[in-house]
Formats: C-alpha cells, structure tokens, sequence
C-alpha cells in the first residue's frame, strides 16, 4: 500500500480538512478517513459497508466492474485449473504457492489431524437427526478450542499456527461428514490414511459398512474446483465477521465459528441451498420462469431471485461461469439429466434479457449452479452451505492472521448515528 502524495480535501462547517489517499497495488484509491472524527467531530455513515475498507489485505484482488479475482495475484481460472484445493489453501494462508517438500508435509498433515477427539462424537447423540448440518459445524468448530487447547492464541509459534491451521481444515471436513451420517442414521465412518482430501471426505459421506462408495474421478475434479473457487473472496460477510470477532483477540476457532454463522444466512452463503428449493419450486409448477422473474421484479414482495446479484461484481462473476461449464461437464460424464439445470439456464437468460437485471447489473452468482453440482453427486440440499464452510476456511485463516500480524491492526467498533429518544425521565410503573 502507497501513501499518495495527493490528499482529500473534505469541507465541514465551512472548514476544509485534508484527509490522505492511500493507493492499492492494483491502482484503488481509497480516502483515509481514520482522523476525520478528531479533526471535524463528524463520522461517516455508510449503510452496509458499501464504500468503507475496514483494512488493507494482501490476499484476494477482486475487480467487481471487469470481473476478475485473484488470490495472492494468481488468476482464480488458472488456479481452478492447474491447482489442488490444499495446495490453493497453502497460497492463500502464507501467501506463496509451496514448494513440493512443504505441500507433501501440508498435506501428510492433514491425515494425520483428520480424527476427531472421540469425545466429541458424543455430541452427536445430542442433536436431532433433523438438525440442520450448519447448527451442529458451527457448535461443534467452537467446542474445537475446549479439547484442543495448549496453544497462545495471541502470540502462536510457527508450529502452533501450522498445527492449528491443519487440524481446523481436516476435523471440519470429518465433522461435515459425520453430521450428514447422524442426519442419515448411520454408523460414522473414519477418515482413512491412504485417501487424499477430497476422496477422503466422499468416502465418510457415502461409505458404509455395507456398502463401498466408489470416488470417480470427475467427482473429486468437481469438488476441487468449487473448493479452490470458494476459498476466499476478500472482505465478505463472513470473512469480514471473521475478522471483527478476531479483533477482540478471540481465538481463531471462536472468529471461525462466527464466520459459519455469518455465512448461514440466505443472502450470503446460504444461498446456494435456497436457489435449488427455487428452482425445484418452479420445476414442480411447470417450469415457468417469467412468474419468479415479475416476483423478483415486485418490491412490494421480499422474494429475490437466488443466486444472482452481488454487492461487489457488477458484470458476470467468473466463478459462476466457471461453475456453469463444469455443472453441464459432470452432468454429462455422470449420464446425468437434470432438468433443474435447464430451468436455471433459462431462468438466467430470460434474466439477463430483462431491463430490470440490465439496470442493476444482476448476473448469476457463485451460488446459481453450486448446488447443481452437489446434487448431482448426492449431496443433500441441506449440506450445501457447509460444503461451503468447509472450502471457505483457508480464506477465513488467512484473514485472521493477516489482521492479527497486521501491525496497526485495531479492535473493530463501528460507530452509529443515534436516532432514539432524547433524554427523558424514568416514569414508575404504577405512573404509566
Ligand atoms: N433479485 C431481485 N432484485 C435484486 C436482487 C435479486 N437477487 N439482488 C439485488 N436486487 C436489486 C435490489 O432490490 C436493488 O434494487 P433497487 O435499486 O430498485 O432498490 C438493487 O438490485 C441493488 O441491490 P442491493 O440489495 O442494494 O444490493 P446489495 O449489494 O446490498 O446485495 C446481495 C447483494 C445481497 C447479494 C443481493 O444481490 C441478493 O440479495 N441476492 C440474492 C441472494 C444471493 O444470491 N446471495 C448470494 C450472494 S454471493 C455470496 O454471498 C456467496
């Protein structure tokens, strides 16, 4: 980051106040408003966060007008393409892709920290099997830090980070896989050490004692592509909660259990479920398209169409052109027809013709097709965000300790525009 030698001139009550402009590697500029409150007594107020860097981060460029993403400067395609998700989750966490010694010990790593404390499964027992899988990741990555504790949060070694940073990756994938058994009833399955990340985890979803899963090739290359295309996108809503919540110097796994809850919600991460009950509604309907286009349209209705839209990209977002290719890919590998995936086509380009999404720059996003590529490998709807959670977690790590290494880092405390009562005085009870 470069101070610029021009300043901002900002005029208040008729004074004019310089504020300095700060420029990113890639040209942003952005107006350092950190001394505006002592200089004018005035604060910003920027609804949502549309306009406000809460920091300066070196890992995720993200050009939302020409739609291009990179982590660590890397394009995301090239990556998706010629990268594994562990080796992705490397880059994002130290920054430089490894060399082949350090991605065999980050990986061999990862088996070995794939158990859970046997303990833990009893939580299990504990949960309806109607639970919904983010209730019990979210609960289960806090308790994480009860049994595997001995570790200084604020000032880790090298070894303690590293160790923590691996065992957060492979017990979250086990305990994804055991909450979708609890859900099914059956009999948990352990991670196995000759299986690599991926088939590692398809084997404890889908493997029984009666009945082998076999791990196809297309499968896997399917997975890690959406992996490596959901492990970070800068300052989200979850990534950004991550952050918030580590700024208080809570512990990695408490901001990583604020991030899943974060990434719950509809508007953000859970969309990807709330898109495949969309568009199973309009498949059961007959497939018509044009009556959830008017209602996305309407704003006396709060329905919106899932999947589309987002704060930052204002053209196509390049992991959902990505995504789409590889959905019609393993659909096609796979035999598969599935007509969910011809509704969403012509949901998107009836949208894209519509004046209505033109205007607003609504495309697809990275959770329009997801969930047609996870239904299609026989993942239940109701797993789809922690599929989510579960590639996320690199770009959450590196975040977190980006800011605790970042030297002028500050605990995160917005201020607020007060627009209640004025002060009045206490009236008893039996007064009112
Ligand atoms: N359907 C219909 N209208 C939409 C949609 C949509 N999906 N998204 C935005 N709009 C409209 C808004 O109503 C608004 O219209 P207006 O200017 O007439 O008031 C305009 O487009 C701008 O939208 P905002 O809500 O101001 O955009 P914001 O940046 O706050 O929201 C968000 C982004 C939350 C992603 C929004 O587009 C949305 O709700 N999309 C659907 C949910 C979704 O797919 N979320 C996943 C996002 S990707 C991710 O988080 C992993």
């Amino acid at each position: 980051m470069d101070q610029s030698q021009a300043n901002a001139k900002v005029v208040v009550d008729g004074n004019t106040f310089e504020l300095p402009v700060i420029i990113g590697t890639e040209g942003e500029r952005g107006i350092d408003i950190s001394k505006l409150r002592s200089l004018t007594n005035y604060v910003t107020f920027d609804h949502g966060f549309g306009n406000t860097s809460n920091c300066a981060s070196a890992i995720t460029f993200l050009d939302g007008e020409s739609g291009v993403l990179r982590y660590r400067g890397y394009p995301i395609e090239q990556l998706a393409e010629q990268s594994s998700f562990i080796e992705t989750a490397y880059l994002l966490i130290y920054g430089e892709l490894p060399n082949s010694d350090q991605l065999r010990h980050f990986s061999e790593s990862f088996t070995e920290h794939s158990m859970l404390h046997e303990d833990m499964k009893n939580f299990f027992d504990g949960y309806p099997s109607t639970a919904h899988p983010m209730a019990i990741l979210a609960s289960m990555v806090c308790s994480l830090s009860a049994y595997y504790p001995g570790i200084d949060m604020l000032n880790p070694t090298k070894e303690d980070f590293d160790r923590i940073v691996v065992m957060l990756m492979s017990k979250v994938r086990t305990i994804v896989a055991f909450a979708h058994k609890k859900s099914l009833g059956q009999p948990f399955v352990y991670p196995r050490h000759d299986l690599e990340y991926i088939p590692n985890f398809l084997n404890m979803l889908f493997s029984s004692p009666t009945h082998q899963y076999k791990i196809y090739d297309e499968v896997v290359q399917a997975l890690k592509v959406l992996f490596i295309l959901h492990a970070d996108h800068e300052q989200n809503c979850s990534t950004s909660t991550v952050r918030l919540v580590g700024s208080s110097w809570a512990n990695l796994y408490a901001s990583i259990t604020a991030g899943i809850c974060a990434l719950w919600g509809p508007l953000h991460g859970g969309a990807n479920e709330e898109v495949i009950m969309m568009l199973e509604q309009m498949y059961r309907e007959g497939g018509d398209v044009d009556k959830y286009i008017s209602m996305a349209k309407d704003k006396s209705s709060r329905f919106r169409l899932m999947g589309f839209g987002h704060r930052v990209y204002k053209s196509y977002d390049p992991r959902a052109k990505i995504i789409k290719k590889s959905a019609h890919d393993l659909l096609k590998k796979l035999g598969i027809h599935d007509p969910l995936l011809e509704i969403a086509v012509k949901l998107e380009e009836k949208a894209l013709a519509d004046p209505y999404f033109i205007e607003r720059n609504l495309y697809p996003n990275v959770d329009f097709y997801s969930g047609i590529i996870y239904k299609a490998i026989g993942i239940p709807m109701n797993m789809f965000t922690v599929m989510f959670a579960i590639a996320r977690l690199p770009g959450w790590i590196a975040h977190w300790k980006e800011m605790m290494e970042s030297p002028g880092a500050k605990i995160g405390r917005p201020r607020q525009i007060y627009v209640g009562m004025n002060k009045r005085d206490y009236v008893p009870i039996t007064k009112r």
